[in-house]
């Protein structure tokens, strides 16, 4: 592992660089301004895959995945902003399901997943109070795709009209699962009190919600039974998730799902994302903009921009110091770095800060340890915000992040004005292989 750490404190540069994978623990030495502190140097990237299981055939691929997405024709309108991120007519296969054909007069946009009009759904009981009987019809969407009998489909993935999937990434995750098995795979809540009222033992509909074939083969079949059952459950996720426990399978969590059930900005969230790849992201109309003083979906036009370039790297963490000066430096690969004018160990640095609140607004508690997001000026980090993102010819991409914000008239202390001079940083990386991803699965699990 070798990096070099450039720092031009006139110049108000930090120039990073990764010269081979790294991911969060294994970070540089040697630094050329700086003696960097090398930490877990033991991660067991030497136990590298040994089987080769998948024929070239077996390789689940884009096409082998039905999205289902559950939309309203009204709404349609507003929400394709945010299909438009990551709908790729003619590469990804799928439909949104409207509740109602969309105006007569109305063309559909063509840059949209094509449609279908859900089936009549108002024989079904549904009678949670503080709900909408329209999650009936959603949680339909898995039997109807289902129905439709398209052909080579090895996966269905259900998600919202505000859902962002990052397809590679997806691909990834579902290759790390025998598709001939029954699979449901997805994430929980942020929220404890989200997960206490709807259950940590299901696949948030938001996040998105990966159901293996033969597992829907036999989903299928009792759904709508199970929807009756469980008339009184709020969600269309919550209803397939008493389905799931009436077929015995447990929900599979791949923590790269977001269901964002959070309020305020998710920074703190997504600059020390989990070692996985990052899969969905949801709500994201409900949270601040990722980039603070950009559009909401300008900003995630911009993480996209790194994503197409890296997507296993994108918002990956990695960090190191400056021991000379008491800095400790977190990247988010493709999103955001933090430069805190002081030493902090690696448990602290991988615990998200709170710059957010629960769904219901509440400080805590969430279903991941956090640490406070200081008021106090001098305990902040300085942030610096996805720029540029370039591919250079040495199969490595140089990203660019920039300051945002005025920290001068933040905090006046000493130890903060050399860091304050860094207007600017540059971070060099390979590109991270999608198989790095089944290594670190098989070295866990062999
Ligand atoms: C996906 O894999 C199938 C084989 O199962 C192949 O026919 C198809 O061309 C592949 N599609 C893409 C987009 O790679
Ligand atoms: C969606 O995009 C259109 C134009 O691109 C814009 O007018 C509209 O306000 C956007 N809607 C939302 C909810 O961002
Ligand atoms: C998708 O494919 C169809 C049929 O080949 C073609 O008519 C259409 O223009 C394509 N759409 C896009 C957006 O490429
Ligand atoms: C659709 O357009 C036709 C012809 O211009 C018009 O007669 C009709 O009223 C329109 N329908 C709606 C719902 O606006
Ligand atoms: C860095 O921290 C150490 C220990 O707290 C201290 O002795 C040293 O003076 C600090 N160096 C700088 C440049 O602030
Ligand atoms: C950092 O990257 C930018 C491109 O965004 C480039 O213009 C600049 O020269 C780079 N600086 C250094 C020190 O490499």
């Amino acid at each position: 592992m070798k990096c070099f750490l450039v720092i031009f404190l006139f110049a108000s540069f930090l120039f990073i660089s990764f010269t081979s994978f790294s991911n969060r623990f294994i970070w540089f030495s040697p630094c050329s301004d700086c003696s960097a502190i090398n930490i877990h140097n033991s991660y067991a990237y030497s136990a590298t895959v040994t089987n080769n299981i998948n024929e070239k055939d077996d390789i689940t691929n884009i096409t082998h995945i039905l999205f289902g997405i559950g939309g309203s024709a009204k709404t349609w309108n507003n929400r394709k902003n945010y299909s438009d991120l990551w709908w790729e007519p003619n590469v990804t296969r799928g439909f949104v399901w409207l509740d109602e054909n969309p105006g007569e007069n109305d063309t559909w946009p063509e840059y949209s997943p094509p449609y279908r009009v859900s089936e009549d759904t108002s024989a079904f009981k549904y009678t949670c109070w503080f709900g909408d009987r329209s999650a009936v019809r959603i949680a339909r969407i898995v039997k109807e795709s289902f129905e439709l009998g398209l052909e080579n489909v090895r996966w269905f993935v259900m998600g919202d009209d505000d859902t962002v999937f990052f397809t590679k990434n997806l691909v990834t995750v579902l290759n790390k699962y025998d598709h001939n098995q029954m699979y449901y795979i997805g994430g929980n809540s942020e929220s404890v009190e989200q997960d206490l009222v709807h259950s940590y033992g299901m696949a948030y509909g938001g996040g998105g919600i990966a159901i293996s074939y033969p597992l829907a083969e036999v989903l299928v079949k009792i759904l709508d039974g199970c929807i009756n059952r469980y008339h009184d459950f709020y969600g269309s996720d919550q209803k397939i998730g008493g389905c799931m426990a009436e077929i015995g399978v447990p929900l599979t969590r791949e923590l790269g799902f977001h269901q964002m059930d959070i309020r305020g900005s998710a920074r703190g969230l997504l600059a020390t994302h989990p070692l996985a790849p990052i899969v969905s992201l949801h709500h994201l109309g409900v949270i601040h903009s990722l980039i603070p003083l950009m559009d909401r979906v300008d900003s995630i036009k911009k993480v996209i921009e790194a994503y197409k370039k890296d997507s296993s790297r994108t918002m990956q963490q990695s960090f190191c110091y400056d021991v000379k000066k008491n800095w400790s430096i977190s990247v988010s690969w493709g999103y955001s770095i933090q430069l805190y004018p002081n030493l902090m160990n690696g448990k602290e640095l991988e615990t998200p800060m709170r710059t957010f609140e629960t769904w219901k607004g509440f400080e805590e508690p969430f279903t991941f340890n956090t640490r406070p997001n200081y008021i106090e000026p001098c305990q902040r980090p300085i942030e610096y915000y996805l720029d540029r993102v370039f591919e250079l010819d040495n199969g490595e991409t140089l990203t660019s992040y920039k300051r945002i914000g005025d920290y001068k008239k933040q905090c006046e202390n000493e130890n903060y004005s050399p860091a304050l001079a860094i207007q600017m940083v540059n971070v060099t990386a390979n590109i991270l292989s999608p198989q790095v991803w089944r290594q670190v699965k098989f070295s866990f699990v062999l």
